[in-house]
This record gives structure tokens, sequence and C-alpha cells, in this order.
């Protein structure tokens, strides 16, 4: 019989939202007539744009005849859409990524997931706790952690807790480690962090000789002008940063899936031998034998994206979301709830009423008011305590939600 991989073992649940989905699903076969409202994962309801979608039609259009059609995509994405990405996403906010550093992608969560392949297996890894489930479960996968504890803390990671007690600002560790994810705004606290402490970091990585793993999927959502979108923005990111990039939570691409990572040319790691090796050789590699590129018209679209009409809509897309976020806060302030988050982000990460843990309230809110959430403690230990709501729905769903819990 085939070996498996016994880390997988040590993994403490099922994938969260597949998890919570499995939950709600023997919930509605039981309750056939509940009307349930889903505020759990972060899926976006809203169409996407038109301009994006007539792209994609106009290159699908291309595929059918032989002077237009196109097979494999450049490894690393179309030439259109980096530069697109490179002139938009950075130069406009006066960074300079070369296109030669973008690796298109079908999203974030499996870059993010994937490139810890990279490193070596002793890799100390640090993350914020809660956390997004992908960064911690796929460095268990790899063989660097310990098995997990009752709390579903893994041994071997430094996990740095992020809670009101702290303002949700990760500490930078005392000891050395090697491989930071940050991600800001914050998937699940909704938080986000400030120029001054993405320069700390930094120095820490600069000085430990770290790599930070920095995921601004949801940068978008971005409305104070003094946060950076981009970790490149704060001087020395290049030396020391990978950025991951998303399409899915501005330009609606969840299903249709696209994104990207930046691998600064700057940025080394050690062999075993010693030798200083560049990170942007190793991922041009990995994703060239492991991937074989975004769809034509997908790249299409995403580059529309960028364009006028298409920057117009998402602006339009995400003000509504945040409008759902301004009104859930409010409504739940109201009935005395403590709430973060949601100002630059999609969610909101709520401080679960007192005799209700974070699965309980849960429990609660799908048993009574047919809501459903994410569990704080889903995210990490230091979750517990905490409960995240989406803001991506409609917005009469969003309304009627909060008049339920506001009943209870
Ligand atoms: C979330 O709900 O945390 C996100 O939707 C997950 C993801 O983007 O993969």
């Amino acid at each position: 019989m085939a070996h498996i991989n016994d880390n997988y073992l040590k993994l403490k649940a099922g994938y969260l939202f597949p998890e919570i989905s499995r939950r709600v699903n023997a919930f509605v076969e039981a309750n056939v007539s509940a009307d349930v409202i889903r505020l759990g994962i972060g899926d976006v309801v809203k169409g996407i744009p038109r301009p994006i979608v007539d792209a994609m039609i106009e290159a699908t259009e291309e595929m059918a005849h032989d002077e237009s059609f196109q097979g494999y995509p450049p490894d690393q994405g179309q030439e259109f859409l980096r530069e697109a990405i490179a002139e938009h996403d950075f130069a406009a906010r006066g960074v300079n990524i070369g296109i030669d550093e973008i690796f298109v992608s079908d999203g974030a969560k499996c870059d993010s997931g994937n490139l810890q392949e990279i490193f070596a297996e002793d890799c100390v890894v640090a993350l914020t706790d809660p956390v997004y489930p992908v960064y911690c479960d796929s460095n268990v996968m790899a063989g660097r952690t310990g098995e997990a504890d009752e709390d579903g803390s893994y041994a071997g990671l430094v996990y740095m807790p992020c809670t009101a007690a702290n303002n949700f600002t990760p500490k930078i560790p005392t000891g050395h480690v090697d491989i930071i994810y940050l991600c800001s705004p914050n998937n699940p606290t909704g938080t986000v962090m400030t120029r001054e402490a993405m320069a700390e970091w930094i120095a820490y990585a600069k000085k430990e000789q770290a790599v930070i793993l920095f995921d601004a999927a949801y940068e978008g959502y971005i409305t104070d002008e003094s946060i950076p979108h981009s970790i490149y923005e704060v001087e020395g990111a290049r030396e020391v940063a990978i950025e991951f990039r998303s399409f899915s939570k501005n330009a609606g691409f969840t299903g249709i899936r696209c994104g990207y990572t930046v691998v600064p040319k700057e940025l080394k790691g050690r062999a075993a031998s010693g030798e200083e090796v560049d990170l942007h050789r190793l991922w041009a590699r990995r994703h060239s034998t492991r991937f074989n590129g975004v769809a034509y018209p997908v790249q299409r679209g995403a580059a529309a994206a960028f364009s006028p009409a298409g920057r117009q809509a998402i602006q339009e897309i995400i003000a509504f979301y945040l409008e759902n976020a301004a009104i859930m806060r409010e409504k739940l302030r109201a009935i005395g709830i403590t709430i973060y988050g949601g100002e630059h982000a999609p969610y909101l990460w709520l401080e679960t009423p007192e005799g209700h843990d974070s699965w309980g309230f849960f429990d609660y809110l799908l048993n009574e008011a047919h809501v459903v959430g994410t569990p704080g403690a889903g995210f990490g230990a230091a979750g517990e305590g905490y409960f995240r709501l989406s803001a991506f729905n409609h917005r009469d769903k969003i309304n009627e939600a909060m008049e339920r819990i506001s009943r209870l």
C-alpha cells in the first residue's frame, strides 16, 4: 500500500468553509422551509461588471477562429495583463514593479497555499492568530509543524495573537522566524496595517533574513489614503516581501479565478550549501512546472478591470459592499454587540455575546435567526470569543439578517 503523507492526519478538522457548509446543509435538510441567509464564506454576490464580461465574451469569440485562437498562455501570464497590473496597481501608487516580477495565477488562495513549497521544511513560520486557514494548513501539510493541541494550535508554529487587547496588531516575534504571513486588510478581523507597522515588519525581516508573505487580496476596500495598498509602498519591502493579489473580491472573480503574485528580483533565500538563491527563479520554476496558466478570456477580463469603465464599475461594487458593512455595524452596535473591522474590509469581527463561545454562537444564529456566519475559533485559538460576518450579500438579505439578529 502506498504510504500517505502523514502530515495530513495532523489537520484538526475539515477545511473551515466546507465544514461550515456541511453543518448548514444538515440544518437545511432538517429545516426545509428555513430561509437561510449566508454571511459566512466571503463569496461575492454581485454580477461581474459589464465591461469585464464583454471583454471575456470578445476573447472567447477570438478562440473560435484560427487567426485569433490562443493555445497555452505564456508561463507568467499575458503581457497585456501584466502591463496593466504594473501600471495601475503599482506605478499609479509610486511603486516600480517589473512585469517579469508578476506571476498571473488562478488566485491568491492557491498562491498563498503553494508558495511555502519553495522553502525548506525546517523553516520557522510565523502566523497571526486568528489567520486565514490556508497559510496554516498548507504548512501543516508540508510537515513544518508538530501535532495540534486541543485549541487547534500546532506545535512548531509561531503564533502572533491579534485580539482587541492589542488592537489586532501582531507583535513582532522576540526570536528568529524565517517566513511571516501578513494580511492587510485582514481576513478575518477586517482590520488594517498602518505604514509604520509594515515598516517595522520590513526592518525585522531584514534583520532576521526572513521573508514576508503579504496577502493584499482585499486592498480594494481601503478607504483611508494613508493605509498602503501594497507592502511595496513601504521602503525596503522589495528585499523581503512577496505579495499576493486577487481579482475575486473586487472584480467578482471568485468563480472565474484570477489573481497574481509579485516576487521581486532582489529577494533571496539560502540553499543548504550556503549559496544565496533568487526566490524569483524558484517561483518561476515552480509556476511553469505545476501550472499551465489562466484562460485567455479570463486574462482579457482581468485586464478590462483596469479600463476606465471597469475601474468605475468596481468602485461602485466595493462601495456597495462597504455600505452593507456600515449598515451591519450600525444595527449590531445598536443591540450592544462590540464590532471591529468592516471599514476597510468586507468583514466584521464581532465579540460573541456573553454566554456564547464562537461555535456556540454559530449554532445559535443558525438555529434562531437562520443566519450563517463564521466562528472566530475556526481561524485560530485567539479567534475564540469572536465571530466573523461577511458583508458580501444583497441589500435585502443584509437588512433581513440584521432584523432577525436584532429580534433575538
Ligand atoms: C473567506 O471567506 O475567508 C474567503 O472567502 C476565503 C477565500 O477567499 O478563499
